[in-house]
């Protein structure tokens, strides 16, 4: 077994400590909780070479991750490309920009699969054998297909509204789904409920410390992948607001135990217009976000009115120089299409969200063209096909006949000269 440097749970607010339990909330506070570790003791264990050298997958930085075991549930999640994106960036008008795609993570085609192959293997260490979680949509895509693969009994909630791919990319894993007719913050609320009455594993809800600490490994990933170093800029996709802190972390824990040298990343948010809590207290000036009650938005997968991390998202973008910045659904399709025009990515409404604010925020000038950019695109274009059919050619229908093709090529072209 792996030595393990995972020392407990700490509340981000009053750093009151608590051993390793299924708990999320301090009880002195009601503070989230968040994992903490002996950061020199893995100063002396890890090394450049060391994570090198296991295979590409989210696990080859297992000491920074809550497991006290091996894992056993998504053993080969991670490892997703960091793609060099000259076209877009010519487009953009911007020097140096990359895309790193979690859009084809394994299995379920997003980075939730990072959160949840965390979140299940820590149930198992707990004995939980029914999981669940609540969800705009990925979480349960993942969950659902990572219970299914470890043999364990899901209950997803969703709210009733969620686009089709993402219902049926759910329930085809075998998971039982239940559509609340209500906001996500109102399913969230349900969850608290069923996991205290039955005393299951909710990977966002009582395993949520575990379960975030998974967004890290996109962090790791990203800086492993550009050679040891972090970005001058990163722009991440806000739902719960998890996400963009974990990231954070991930670079400052790289550089506390001496893999890479501290540089300055100003971290950017992205929200959609319809939704945005988050965004809304960075560029007001708010320290604590007004949840949006009635979220509106086509990227459902960032519907969070309340989020749960807002407050820490906020201050990392403050404290790093960055900003955010929200978009309409209009903008979140163009920019769908444009990732898939320039470089040949399908992201779902999120990415077109993070793409359309990273255009805003280099129009700002706060994204300085001459700057590294990396854009974190977290979800799949199939899952969300009704977001972006508007904005697109319909196909040119025509006879089997040759003639018809060179008839129609020539309208083309003429159509191209004029
Ligand atoms: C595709 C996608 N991107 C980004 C996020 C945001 O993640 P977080 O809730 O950690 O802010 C989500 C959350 O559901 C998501 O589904
Ligand atoms: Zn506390």
């Amino acid at each position: 077994m792996q030595a393990h440097f995972v020392r407990g749970l700490k509340c981000r607010l009053c750093g009151k400590e608590y051993p390793l339990k299924a708990l999320n909330f301090c009880t002195e506070d009601f503070g989230p909780v968040e994992v903490f570790y002996d950061y020199d003791a893995l100063k002396a264990e890890v090394s450049r070479q060391v994570f090198e050298r296991r295979p590409d997958n989210m696990w080859r930085y297992r000491e920074l991750l809550p497991l006290e075991g091996e894992p056993t549930v998504g053993l080969h999640v991670g490892g997703t490309p960091l793609v060099k994106a000259d076209r877009l960036a010519e487009v953009l008008g911007v020097e140096t920009l990359w895309i790193k795609n979690d859009a084809v993570n394994f299995p379920s085609l997003s980075f939730k699969d990072r959160v949840v192959a965390v979140a299940l293997s820590k149930a198992r260490e707990f004995g939980f054998t029914t999981v669940g979680c609540a969800s705009t949509g990925n979480l349960a895509n993942s969950v659902a297909a990572n219970a299914a693969a470890a043999g364990l009994e899901a209950y997803i909630f969703i709210p009733a509204d969620l686009e089709r791919a993402k219902v049926l990319g759910t329930s085809v894993y075998g998971a039982k789904v239940i559509g609340v007719h209500g906001t996500y913050d109102e399913v969230n609320r349900l969850c608290s409920q069923v996991v205290d009455r039955f005393g299951w594993g909710f990977v966002n809800i009582n395993l949520r410390p575990f379960y975030a600490e998974g967004s890290k490994t996109m962090g790791f990933e990203i800086a492993q992948q550009l050679g040891w170093r972090t970005p001058q800029h990163v722009v991440v996709p806000m739902a719960g607001g998890a996400l963009i802190g974990k990231i954070h972390k991930a670079f400052q824990e790289l550089a506390m135990v001496g893999l890479i040298e501290t540089r300055r990343c100003a971290f950017h948010g992205a929200q959609a217009t319809g939704c945005n809590p988050i965004s809304d207290a960075v560029k007001t000036g708010r320290e604590a976000h007004r949840p949006v009650k009635r979220p509106n938005t086509i990227a459902k997968s960032l519907a969070i009115g309340d989020p749960a991390d807002g407050y820490f998202a906020a201050k990392v973008i403050r404290d790093t120089g960055g900003w955010a910045e929200d978009v309409s659904d209009a903008e979140i399709a163009e920019g769908m299409a444009l990732l898939a025009r320039t470089e040949g990515i399908f992201a779902e409404t999120a990415g077109g969200v993070t793409l359309a604010v990273a255009r805003k925020l280099i129009e700002q000038g706060r994204l300085p063209r001459d700057e590294e950019i990396v854009l974190c695109i977290t979800g799949n274009g199939l899952k969300t096909q009704d977001a972006v059919v508007d904005c697109l050619e319909k196909p040119t229908l025509i006879g089997t006949a040759l003639q018809e093709f060179e008839a129609l090529l020539e309208k083309v072209t003429e159509a191209a000269l004029v």
